[in-house]
């Protein structure tokens, strides 16, 4: 397509694809492309697969529509499949959006709601974390952290509070001091003593870092923590996995890891890896039953839980569990974070290599001594992204705008061998030509 049609803004930079499959883009000019971030982060099974397409073309076929609170077969099969196999136990109800933006907002608003239903008026905020991505919608973008693409929009975003994300590598203490997640814990519990506890509604969070700050790790007391203190004030916690969860990080869901139960989780992407737009918010009776009580139910969006994303959704599900997909994220992030070390953990311009499963962020910088950072106008991610294009790969970039010069790789969980050797000596040769 002519770069005069699409995008909205034309860019030099857009990529022109004919087909995918695998893991592999087949571009217009006869080249191909790696992808080694899975799209943006979702296409867990890898693309091209008939199967999940024929799956939503004959539901379609059956029935194209049904309004959201009607329950379809594939409705149905999809939240019966989920509670089977994926679920944690706690989380029983189910409410489908078509992303992850409009997932947080409901969730935000599903938290709402309940301290409405149990007579709690006065929780109305929801505190977020200082790096943090959460969507793009006004809500999304005030809870979240993302200070780039909130910039320019503040009389459209709530300005609600943010607590520090731990953060290791520059921990205000120190790099690496040994108390960085205890620092961030106790700067939530200040939030909430100062705000007032009965102000806040919801601590929002994604229990591994996404995009936004190349999935920084919490730290092993930070959950345990931030969880005392949630429920000591009776705030809610929403946890949002819609970049981490579906079994990117080697676990269903990345909570998981630490043992961190949510009473309102989100999670799209993965779920329909890429086929459909889909994202699930999960609840806890809890969080639910005052709404029921109170005859309460969210607003639905028209296309929240289609017949199409829902039969697709359930036929990667189906993938994931029939090919071990979940087994397979973790064992292949180990060989992909081996084949990383190898080729990187001693250049002089990567800070840090952190991950789990197959969800890995690099951190450039000018200076890995001091952390001292390319100025933005060098716009060293997008020199990076360019360069890994230039040899065949393609990377995900990450960042706020204040953290910057993220690369992320996320590829699909059917990613073989000589695809991570290929992602790991590629970015080198991508990092070296960016910065000389
Ligand atoms: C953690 C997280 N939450 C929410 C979103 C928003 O999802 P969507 O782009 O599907 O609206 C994203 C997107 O990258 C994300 O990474």
């Amino acid at each position: 397509m002519s770069d005069s049609l699409w995008p909205l803004v034309p860019s030099p930079r857009s990529i022109d694809i004919d087909h995918a499959e695998g893991r592999t883009l087949y571009l217009r000019d006869g080249g191909t492309l790696l992808d080694a971030s899975g799209g943006a982060i979702c296409t867990n099974v890898g693309l091209g697969r008939a199967e999940v397409a024929q799956a939503a073309a004959a539901a379609m076929e059956r029935m194209s529509y049904a309004i959201p609170p009607f329950v379809t077969p594939e409705r149905e099969r999809l939240v019966e499949r989920l509670h089977r196999a994926w679920l944690p136990p706690h989380l029983t109800r189910v409410w489908l959006a078509s992303g992850g933006s409009e997932g947080v907002d409901a969730a935000c608003k599903l938290a709402l709601q309940h301290f409405m239903a149990t007579g709690e008026t006065s929780r109305k905020k929801i505190i977020g974390r200082d790096i943090s991505y959460h969507g793009t919608t006004a809500l999304a973008l005030g809870v979240g952290g993302h200070v780039a693409r909130k910039a320019g929009f503040e009389s459209l975003i709530p300005d609600f509070p943010h607590a520090p994300t731990p953060y290791a590598l520059r921990s205000p203490l120190g790099r690496n001091h040994p108390d960085f997640d205890i620092t961030a814990a106790q700067a939530l519990e200040d939030i909430i003593l100062a705000e007032g506890p009965e102000t806040i509604a919801a601590f929002i969070c994604e229990p591994i870092n996404g995009s936004s700050g190349g999935a920084i790790m919490p730290g092993p007391r930070y959950w345990p923590l931030v969880q005392d203190i949630c429920r000591r004030h009776g705030v809610l916690i929403i946890t949002d996995e819609v970049m981490v969860g579906f079994g990117r990080t080697g676990k269903r869901f990345a909570a998981e890891h630490f043992d961190l139960k949510a009473d309102i989780m989100v999670a799209g992407k993965g779920l329909a890896a890429g086929y459909a737009p889909i994202c699930g918010v999960f609840a806890t009776d809890a969080v639910v039953k005052p709404l029921r009580e109170k005859g309460m139910a969210p607003m639905f969006y028209t296309y929240s839980g289609h017949t199409g994303a829902c039969a697709a959704a359930d036929k990667v599900l189906e993938i994931m569990e029939r090919e071990n997909l979940v087994a397979r994220s973790a064992e292949k992030g180990e060989a992909l974070r081996e084949r990383l070390e190898t080729m990187l953990a001693q250049h002089p311009n990567v800070a840090e290599i952190r991950g789990r499963g197959l969800f890995f962020g690099l951190e450039i910088v000018a200076d890995r001594e001091t952390l001292e950072m390319f100025p933005t106008e060098a716009n060293m991610t997008g020199r990076i992204i360019a360069a890994g294009v230039k040899e065949g790969v393609f990377y995900y970039s990450g960042g706020t705008g204040a953290v910057r010069d993220i690369i992320c790789i996320g590829p699909s969980f059917t990613v073989e061998d000589s695809e991570l050797d290929q992602i790991a000596e590629t970015l080198k040769i991508a990092i070296d030509r960016a910065v000389a």
